[in-house]
């Protein structure tokens, strides 16, 4: 069977919002998003066609957000938000450029990544009092563990990915 892809994307909007992201992403190369948007503009307002069974039209968005909600607890919201608000380069691509040179191999007594052992007296000390040491240098390891481009947020990122790796 073969349609077009505005029937096909009529389907899609009477069927579910996940076939349409779907599409959207499978798509991707096909056809932009811009003209996808077009195309949905151009077609708007759907008839929605009801499965029986299915939940559909604004029942169906009402349902997806009391899922949203019911997954998401403020903590793990709180979570979110802050990631979303890092702007940083990725703490794995940081560690892997700079810090993996001593933390990997354990140089000068560097706690090494993964092994919790040596990790946790580190750890107990807070994130805080870690973050200053690694700003300014501690023992063997140079201020910002040799990343002098990186911002605090960058290093307390990288910090949380590398306890996260060592508990
Ligand atoms: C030149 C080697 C070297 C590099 C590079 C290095 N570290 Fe370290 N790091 C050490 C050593 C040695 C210690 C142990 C210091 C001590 O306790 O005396 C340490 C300790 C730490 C600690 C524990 C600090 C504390 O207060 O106990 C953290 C966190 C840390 N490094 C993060 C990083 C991050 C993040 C990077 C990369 C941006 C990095 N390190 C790069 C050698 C290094």
């Amino acid at each position: 069977m073969t349609f077009s892809i505005a029937t096909y994307i009529k389907r899609c909007f009477a069927l579910s919002v996940t076939c349409f992201a779907l599409m959207m992403a499978s798509q991707a190369s096909a056809i932009t998003t811009k003209q996808l948007d077009e195309i949905a503009q151009r077609i708007e307002p759907v008839g929605v066609v009801c499965i029986e069974g299915q939940v559909c039209g604004a029942e169906q968005t009402k349902a997806i957000t009391v899922a949203d909600n019911k997954t998401s607890t403020p903590s793990v919201k709180a979570e979110a938000e802050a990631e979303a608000a890092y702007s940083g380069r990725a703490p794995q691509n940081i560690y892997n450029r700079y810090c993996i040179a001593c933390h990997a191999s354990g140089a000068a007594g560097a706690p090494r990544l993964g092994n919790a052992k040596e990790w946790q007296p580190h750890i107990a000390k807070g994130m805080d009092t870690m973050l200053k040491n690694v700003i300014h240098g501690i023992g063997a390891m140079p201020p910002k563990g040799i990343c002098s481009d990186c911002t605090d947020e960058e290093l307390k990122h990288t910090i949380q990915y590398m306890i996260n790796q060592s508990q």
